[in-house]
């Protein structure tokens, strides 16, 4: 299933970018919004006050709770990104990772516009929103099966803002709200799929496939074709040159951004 697939990446810069609230990062309360199976939140609990997760969808949560007993400081929600269950200025960070290509991109990301409305009136002045996820550009460029399954790539990054089309379509969605970004950052170094990422035959498993939200997009044909494909170049031994080939590619654009915010437009004063 989707945990055995996936690892937390960046979680050091969450913890960096929640630094940049001014107070110690164990006196924040940082909310997980689309936590899923809590592996964020399980990675970040240990280093902060009190971590609040939140997501729509109850097994995702029933596993994240499992995850999260060994830490007293959590607690978990069920309800949705765009309306979140909670207090104007509840929490001093919130992050979202990889969850915006959930939601429908109908009405120029009138979705994700409520979204970042709704992180925004949660945060208190001169908290941190992060938002993790992989933007058109390296949903079409970064993931090796992609070349596999490309109509089913298209659909996903339809769903997803571009982050060189528009001059900063993410920066200005926070500050029409109020957020102003701090930075862009982008990881190389690490793959969302951990150390199976480059199994030329990980793609052959469900298991394997139930890792990323792509291969739900293809119809059968093309799946099949996309895996036939596959079979052939390990078969011929070409899998070894398209991997390399992909992996050029990955480390130029990587597979994820973090773009981080401040409510509010000026730094705050840093107590000592
Ligand atoms: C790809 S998973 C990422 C989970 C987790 N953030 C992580 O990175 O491991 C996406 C999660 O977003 C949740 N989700 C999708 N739409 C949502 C919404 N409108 N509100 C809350 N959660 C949502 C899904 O249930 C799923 O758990």
């Amino acid at each position: 299933m989707y945990d055995q697939t996936r690892q937390p990446v960046g979680v050091e810069l969450h913890l960096g970018f929640f630094t940049n609230t001014g107070r110690p990062l164990q006196e924040l309360t940082i909310l997980d919004a689309g936590c899923g199976t809590g592996s964020y939140a399980r990675a970040l609990a240990p280093h902060v006050g009190r971590l609040v997760g939140l997501d729509l969808n109850s097994g995702m949560l029933a596993v994240a709770e499992k995850k999260l007993a060994p830490y007293p400081n959590t607690e978990l929600h069920q309800g949705s990104i765009t309306e979140l269950p909670f207090p104007d200025e509840h929490a001093d960070g919130v992050m979202l990772n990889q969850v915006i290509h959930h939601l429908p991109p109908d009405d120029g990301f009138a979705a994700l516009r409520s979204v970042f409305a709704e992180a925004a009136r949660v945060t208190r002045p001169g908290g941190v929103f992060v938002l993790h996820t992989s933007t058109k550009e390296q949903m079409a460029q970064s993931y090796w099966w992609a070349q596999l399954i490309p109509k089913a790539a298209e659909r996903l990054a339809e769903r997803l803002p571009a982050r060189f089309a528009a001059d900063g379509v993410l920066e200005a969605m926070g500050r029409e709200v109020g957020l102003t970004c701090g930075g862009v950052v982008v990881p190389v170094s690490e793959v969302l799929q951990g150390e199976d990422y480059l199994d030329p035959s990980g793609p052959l498993s469900k298991n394997y496939r139930d890792g990323d939200s792509t291969w739900a997009l293809a119809t059968e044909e093309e799946l099949q074709n996309g895996l036939s494909r596959l079979r052939g170049m390990i078969e011929d031994t070409s899998i070894d040159s398209f991997l390399a080939r992909a992996e050029r590619t990955r480390k130029t654009y990587g597979q994820c951004l973090f773009v981080w915010f401040r409510k509010g437009d000026r730094a705050v004063d840093i107590e000592h």
